[in-house]
């Protein structure tokens, strides 16, 4: 931006768009000129988890060096990475905030519930043994703190003000990785009486039952990813055990390949029957897996293993100060053997912005 300070008027609109920048962060998404999203909603695990955890009896934290070692002043959040989240991202790229806060933040504002939190839990999945294996808050906790908060927007704005926020504000879901990565296929109990088509049909059951609940309360612009190429996280290259690092584990992947398809086929069978919703299949299994196969072409140079440590196994409370990181994270995809960088989740969600927010409205 040029600047001119040659005439009063040129100073007023200065100080004006400065205002308006500040004001709404500075979106970078360009909506028609009759849309917008109040705020941003996030429920599942910790891909969206804004601090949640930190006050849970559970293992699954990152409130602790070297999370957070590119946050402000290096501050540590519970956000499990280096940086901002995926929903932080979101809500400033659709010029909301800065960040976005977990609910349980003891220091939220009026202004921070309006324009929106994260009720998401790391280490939670739509199966309820995930949740419950981790500690952490299952989607039925999550759902009795987002009627809770709808209470808390009535008694601020009202009724009316509160259902316009809920139907137009965008409701991110993010979970699956923890139900397949971990209670099907390494902890396995899951294993005992499922097939992976019969339990992603349980997870996908218990996705849909979800998103009625929050539609039934109001929510309407509801974006749901699927899951990732778990077979080359990291900590899944580790586990397959096949001594070949740089090869995705197949089987981990034909799994989420599984449970992506009929995740699609109901969430469309949903934003078809649920009137006046959007409720979008947010793919995020090919775009990781196009990095992953290229990452020169994204400025990365490793994929195959996290930042933290050794980067094949440690995350959460096995990814701590007493381990070396690697030097430059923007190289890097994974910032521990599970979660990706900020680079990594740029490059994501900069695609998935582009490709999807029109079908929201
Ligand atoms: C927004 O504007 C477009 C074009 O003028 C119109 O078709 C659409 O119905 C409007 N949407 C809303 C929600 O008002
Ligand atoms: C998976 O289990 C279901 C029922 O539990 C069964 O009908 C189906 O044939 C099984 N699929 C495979 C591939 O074994
Ligand atoms: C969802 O349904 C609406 C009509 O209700 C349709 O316009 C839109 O294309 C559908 N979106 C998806 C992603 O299927």
């Amino acid at each position: 931006m040029k600047l001119s300070y040659s005439s009063s008027s040129s100073l007023t609109i200065f100080l004006v768009s400065l205002f308006l920048v500040a004001d709404h962060g500075g979106a970078r998404v360009t909506l028609p000129a009759n849309v917008s999203f109040p705020a941003v909603i996030a429920f599942g695990d910790s891909i969206v988890d804004q601090g949640a955890n930190n006050n849970l009896k559970t293992l699954i934290k990152a409130n602790f060096s070297p999370y957070g070692k590119d946050f402000v002043a290096g501050k540590p959040t519970g956000r499990f990475s280096n940086n901002k989240t995926p929903a932080d991202m979101l809500v400033e790229q659709l010029g909301i905030k800065e960040l976005l806060p977990a609910y349980l933040d003891p220091s939220l504002d009026d202004k921070e519930l309006l324009t929106g939190v994260s009720f998401a839990s790391g280490g939670a999945g739509f199966d309820p043994q995930t949740s419950q294996l981790a500690g952490v808050l299952s989607f039925a906790d999550q759902l009795n703190q987002f009627k809770e908060y709808i209470e808390k927007l009535k008694g601020i704005v009202g009724k009316e003000r509160t259902q316009y926020i809920l139907a137009n504000s965008l409701f991110l879901l993010v979970a699956g990785t923890d139900d397949l990565a971990n209670t099907y296929f390494d902890v396995g109990i899951r294993r005992l009486h499922y097939n992976i088509s019969s339990y992603s049909n349980l997870l996908v059951s218990s996705a849909s039952k979800f998103i009625l609940d929050i539609y039934k309360l109001g929510a309407r612009r509801i974006g749901v990813f699927n899951a990732p190429p778990i077979g080359c996280l990291p900590s899944q290259r580790t586990l397959s055990g096949n001594g070949h690092r740089h090869m995705c584990a197949k089987k981990f992947n034909k799994a989420a390949q599984l449970y992506n398809n009929k995740l699609q086929t109901e969430l469309k069978r949903l934003n078809s029957t649920l009137i006046q919703s959007r409720i979008v299949n947010v793919d995020i299994y090919t775009p990781l897996l196009s990095i992953i196969e290229n990452p020169q072409q994204y400025g990365l140079e490793v994929v195959d293993r996290g930042c933290c440590g050794t980067g094949t196994v440690e995350v959460a409370v096995l990814c701590n100060k007493f381990l070396p990181a690697c030097l430059d994270d923007s190289k890097y995809l994974f910032w521990d053997s599970y979660h990706p960088t900020e680079k990594g989740y740029n490059i994501l969600i900069n695609q998935l912005l582009g490709k999807y927010i029109n079908d929201f409205f």
